[in-house]
């Protein structure tokens, strides 16, 4: 990780080998992480794993490892605490160290250079032919954090949107659009218009039984891919929709590698279906054809075929998990895709599982919870907008925008670029209300809460940032290299410091976790540090040898700040 950590696990490996351990035991189990209580030091070595590798009780192994480490140039005292060992760096090497590698963008502070992880990440993936709905916004917001926290670490992301883009959803909106549409109005605002026929479709289908046989009908026509009527219509209803998506993408800063809807794997399906009956888990269930689960604990089979010869959702997964193995040979799939899909990718990982693909292992279900917005009586229910479940995104964007501008007419009515500023701290204060606690705790849609400058809110980390690079304006001299100050004069700041040194293992942590609650926390935590700092330690105006480190801790912690925010997807405004 850093060197201060590398120095400390290099010290322990040796204490380890005085006690006899083989080191090739020892070294992978070396991983050091923030002590529970910082009182107790800087980093613990919990030494349960190792104590159980080498048949030790966890506690006797902490306090033998605790006595061979004697202090050094950069270690000041190691101690035994039950099964821990809490080590304590010393004052000056420990802001040298962080600011140094801040400063010069090193891992894990700057982005990584190895790492041998390839990661596929399938997100956001909405229906085009159905209004977006709440959960793929949160689809959008946590899969980019996780592409950025991937990259940061090193690996080869790629990043997927898997359109809704084949099947039935999308036979229906196009029945809808070829008995009622208008090209003309589709153009003016496709989602609002899609969203309109999709409404009436589904009203007048409840009565009307031939709309739902001529959608089957339509969709066959699809499948069969010939250029006929419907291919047309598919391309011209998918072109529109992207289109649509694009504003809303770019303003989270979403971007994907690779846009290969559920249609892109249309041609991929038969490969994909012989590759399941050459596996000998196919079965013949009603007409249908099925894979039954049932040894893997699911009770419902996966369809993969149905009776009328049409491919499923389900069908296009299992082709789209094949392409992917084969074009990007990934070590990790993951699919950042709400809760109530727990069954979709149980069996898709259980399909995979019995036909003994080793890809299977790579097979991961990031779930997450609900949206919720306040009701007229004040309580907590499934978020619902005026036209339902349905969102569009880009009207949940402006008005959180329209809000912070009006915050800012109030409070700092002659900022420069008001307009850009209000766009930048509005759409954060979306993301950041999302990605603050664990993804699978549902999100509450609080205006007020979201928007306030104090407290867990990105407006306030952006602020810190904002106040940061005000101090570096008003100083009086440029920013010094971390070398040529006296780094004794931040052993006021060791809580600044160690919070920034806490930043490795916090990314490490949202990454195998899949969770940017770890990053937004630690963002969240460090705004708080260097706000309190900053309340009575003054950088303008002090003598030379103070300023200028203090000028190092401002300018690191505003880095950092913003490659934090950076990894979440969210801007760090100079003013606000
Ligand atoms: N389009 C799907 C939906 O809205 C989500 C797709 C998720 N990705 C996947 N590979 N199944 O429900």
């Amino acid at each position: 990780m850093s060197a201060l950590h590398d120095h400390l696990r290099a010290r322990l490996l040796a204490a380890c080998q005085s006690l006899g351990i083989d080191a090739a035991v020892a070294a992978p189990l070396l991983r050091l992480d923030p002590p529970k209580n910082r009182d107790h030091g800087d980093v613990a070595f919990g030494a349960f794993q190792l104590a159980k590798a080498v048949g030790k009780a966890p506690p006797a192994l902490a306090a033998e490892l605790a006595a061979a480490v004697a202090a050094d140039a950069v270690i000041e005292s190691a101690a035994a605490a039950g099964p821990f060992v809490n080590f304590r760096f010393r004052r000056d090497a420990l802001a040298r160290d962080v600011l140094g590698a801040i400063q010069r963008g090193d891992a894990p502070y700057g982005r990584s250079t190895k790492g041998g992880e390839v990661v596929c990440i399938d997100f956001s993936s909405p229906n085009i032919a159905k209004p977006f709905h709440i959960g793929h916004m949160r689809s959008t917001v946590i899969g980019n954090a996780l592409c950025r926290i991937w990259r940061h670490l090193g690996a080869t992301v790629h990043g997927i949107n898997h359109l809704g883009d084949w099947g039935m959803p999308f036979a229906k909106m196009m029945t809808a659009y070829m008995r009622w549409g208008s090209e003309t109005e589709l153009h003016q605002s496709p989602m609002r218009y899609m969203f309109e026929l999709y409404k009436r479709y589904s009203r007048e289908a409840k009565d009307d039984p031939a709309l739902d046989e001529a959608a089957a009908k339509h969709f066959q026509a699809l499948e069969s891919g010939e250029d006929n009527q419907e291919r047309r219509m598919w391309q011209l209803l998918r072109d529109e929709s992207l289109k649509a998506f694009q504003g809303p993408y770019a303003r989270l800063g979403v971007t994907f590698d690779h846009v290969t809807g559920e249609s892109f794997f249309e041609d991929k399906m038969a490969g994909a279906m012989q590759r399941v009956t050459a596996a000998g888990v196919l079965e013949e269930s009603d007409g249908a054809e099925v894979v039954w689960l049932k040894e893997l604990g699911i009770k419902e089979p996966c369809i993969l075929r149905k009776r009328d010869g049409t491919t499923l959702y389900h069908t296009r997964d299992l082709a789209a998990v094949f392409f992917r193995e084969s074009a990007y040979r990934p070590t990790r799939i993951l699919y950042v895709v709400g809760a109530e899909q727990k069954l979709h990718f149980d069996q898709l990982k259980g399909v995979l599982t019995k036909m003994k693909e080793p890809v299977a292992q790579a097979v991961e279900h990031v779930p997450f919870g609900l949206v919720l917005s306040r009701t007229e009586e004040g309580k907590w229910e499934k978020f619902a907008s005026r036209a339902g479940n349905a969102v569009f995104l880009d009207e949940i964007l402006d008005e959180a925008v329209a809000k912070v501008r009006e915050v800012i007419r109030q409070k700092n009515p002659d900022l420069p670029d008001a307009d850009a500023v209000a766009e930048q701290v509005g759409v954060s204060a979306i993301v950041f209300n999302d990605l603050k606690n664990s993804r699978i705790k549902d999100v509450k849609f609080d205006w007020d809460a979201m928007l306030t400058f104090e407290g867990e809110t990105g407006p306030y980390v952006q602020y810190a940032c904002a106040r940061l690079s005000s101090i570096l304006r008003k100083a009086e001299a440029p920013v010094p290299d971390v070398a040529a100050v006296d780094c004794a004069v931040l052993a006021d700041a060791e809580r600044v410091l160690l919070t920034m040194m806490d930043f490795g293992s916090a990314v490490q942590r949202a990454a195998e976790q899949s969770e940017p609650s770890c990053v937004t926390g630690h963002a969240i935590a460090l705004a708080g540090e260097i706000h309190s700092y900053l309340r009575d330690h003054y950088v303008v105006g002090q003598e030379p040898r103070v300023r200028d480190a203090r000028l190092v801790l401002v300018d690191c912690a505003r880095k950092l700040l913003t490659t934090g925010l950076g990894l979440l997807g969210i801007a760090a405004p100079e003013r606000m």
